[in-house]
This record gives structure tokens, C-alpha cells and sequence, in this order.
């Protein structure tokens, strides 16, 4: 059977430690659906369609990768896309609770879809979507913490 993770998120926009996470989680599971879904917590700076085409740019040359988007709850869609768990990257311990709430949730919607989290890689412990979009705003430079096309997205859609 084949495995199928989901790894669901805002990707507001998909920065290296999400890659990370990817590229770590191919060894675990034979495809990953790299999930576009809503947080409505969060107000984003890109459009779910330009999301999409930040990662499926920054992530042309990998295989066992779908880039997706969805609607609704995230354990509907791994039902859907026969995916038997959810895969989380966990940074330092504040993330812990958000992360725990939210495995829990998904838990208890539905018993079959496991979260498997995998620690963030060093590099990266301080990196955020949020803390970087803040960087590049007030001019810092960021270059080395997401892929290149997102560098320059972010500089287009900021008038940098
Ligand atoms: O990158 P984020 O913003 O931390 O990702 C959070 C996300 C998008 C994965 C989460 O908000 C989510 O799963 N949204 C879809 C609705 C849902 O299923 N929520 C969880 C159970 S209430």
C-alpha cells in the first residue's frame, strides 16, 4: 500500500524550513501532498494561486510531490486523498500547544489519520512565514531563508 502523508498548511509563502520538513518527510512516506488550506486565524499576503505556484516552482524538481489546495477540514481531505496521516514540522516548544490542540482535533474527527511530527532542522528553529514576511518589509534581508522565486516574489509583492 502506498503511503500517503498530507502536509497541510498556509504556506503564506512556503519558506526553506517548510522544504525541510518535505524533503526529510519523503524518506518516511512514499508521496506527500503539499496541502494549501485555510487558517482563519490568519490573514495572508498571496492569493491561494499564487501560493500554489510558489511551491510547485520551488518544488519542480522533487518527486513524489502534489502541490494542492482545499476548502474544508484537513482530515476530510486525507480521507479523500486516501492519505493515512498528517505531517507537522514542530519548532521550538511554543509552537507545542498549537500543534497538540490541533493533532488532538483532527483526532478526534476521525481516529484513522495519524499526525506524524517531525522536529524543524536547526537552521531554522527561528523561521516563520510570518517572521520573515516581517523581515523583508522593513528591508532585511532573507535571502538564504526561503527558495530564490519566493525572494523575489516577496520583494514584487512588497515594491522592494
Ligand atoms: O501553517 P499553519 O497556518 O499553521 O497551518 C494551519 C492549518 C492550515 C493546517 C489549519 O488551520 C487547518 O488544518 N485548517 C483547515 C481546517 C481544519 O481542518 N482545521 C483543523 C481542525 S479544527
Amino acid at each position: 500500500m502506498e503511503r500517503i502523508a498530507i502536509y497541510p498548511g498556509s504556506f503564506d509563502p512556503v519558506t526553506n524550513g517548510h522544504m525541510d520538513i518535505i524533503k526529510r518527510g519523503l524518506a518516511l512516506f512514499d508521496k506527500i501532498i503539499v496541502t494549501i488550506l485555510e487558517n482563519p486565524a490568519k490573514q495572508t499576503l498571496f492569493t491561494v494561486s499564487e501560493r500554489v505556484d510558489l511551491l510547485q516552482e520551488s518544488l519542480k524538481e522533487a518527486d513524489r510531490i502534489e502541490i494542492a489546495s482545499y476548502g474544508g477540514l484537513l482530515v476530510d481531505y486525507a480521507v479523500q486523498r486516501n492519505a493515512t496521516a498528517i505531517l507537522r514540522g514542530m519548532r521550538a516548544v511554543s509552537d507545542f500547544e498549537y500543534e497538540f490542540q490541533m493533532a488532538l482535533m483532527n483526532r478526534k474527527l476521525n481516529r484513522e489519520v495519524q499526525t506524524v511530527f517531525l522536529m524543524t532542522g536547526l537552521r531554522w528553529i527561528f523561521t516563520s512565514s510570518s517572521i520573515i514576511k516581517e523581515a523583508v518589509k522593513f528591508g532585511g534581508d532573507i535571502k538564504t531563508m526561503v527558495p530564490p522565486v519566493v525572494h523575489a516574489a516577496l520583494k514584487k509583492k512588497l515594491n522592494l
